[in-house]
């Protein structure tokens, strides 16, 4: 009796172990931090589209390596803010390490980037695992995963 409860809960702890693990490969995007102090980096880009309006911001060394046509740096955080209503609604953010990617199957990763969102009050919103985030940026592959290069390129 005692024997076959324990088995049964070392089978049970097993199951958890591995969808846990799975869990962790495929939908991570948890690695990324609010950055404090962004908005001393570099504004270059505001984008309207329809009722919304994103304020986006980034470090003078990754638009440094954008103006010289060189991949964004090691340590890369983008910030887009994004406003509706008059409002902020919430915060983008992606963010780029060496070797974070290598968590993410072949055909689902986006480069070294994670990517994550967060509330007005800068806590991550837990419900959102990046999934989409990635697959869509992914059509940006040819410039380092990043929509608005170009903006970037053209920075004051
Ligand atoms: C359906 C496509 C799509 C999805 C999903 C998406 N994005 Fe984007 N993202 C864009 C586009 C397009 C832009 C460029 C700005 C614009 O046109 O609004 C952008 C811009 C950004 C930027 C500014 C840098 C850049 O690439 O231009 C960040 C940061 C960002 N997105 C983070 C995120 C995060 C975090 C998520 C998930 C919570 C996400 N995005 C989901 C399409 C997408």
């Amino acid at each position: 009796m005692f024997a076959s409860k324990f088995s049964l809960s070392i089978a049970t702890a097993a199951v958890i172990a591995g969808g846990f693990a799975a869990w962790q490969a495929w939908a991570a995007n948890d690695r990324v931090q609010f950055p404090e102090g962004y908005e001393n980096g570099i504004h270059y880009a505001t984008v309207n589209r329809g009722g919304i309006r994103e304020e986006i911001f980034t470090s003078p060394e990754a638009v440094a390596a954008a103006k010289a046509g060189q991949p964004l740096p090691d340590g890369t955080i983008i910030m887009m803010e994004d406003h509706r209503s008059g409002g902020l609604h919430r915060y983008v953010v992606m963010e780029k390490r060496a070797g974070w990617g290598d968590a993410y199957p072949e055909n689902f990763r986006a480069g070294d980037w994670e990517f994550r969102e967060f509330a007005p009050d800068r806590t991550p919103n837990i419900r959102e695992d990046g999934q989409r985030c990635m697959s869509c940026h992914q059509s940006q592959a040819g410039q380092d995963f990043v929509f608005t290069l170009d903006r970037m390129r053209s920075a004051n």
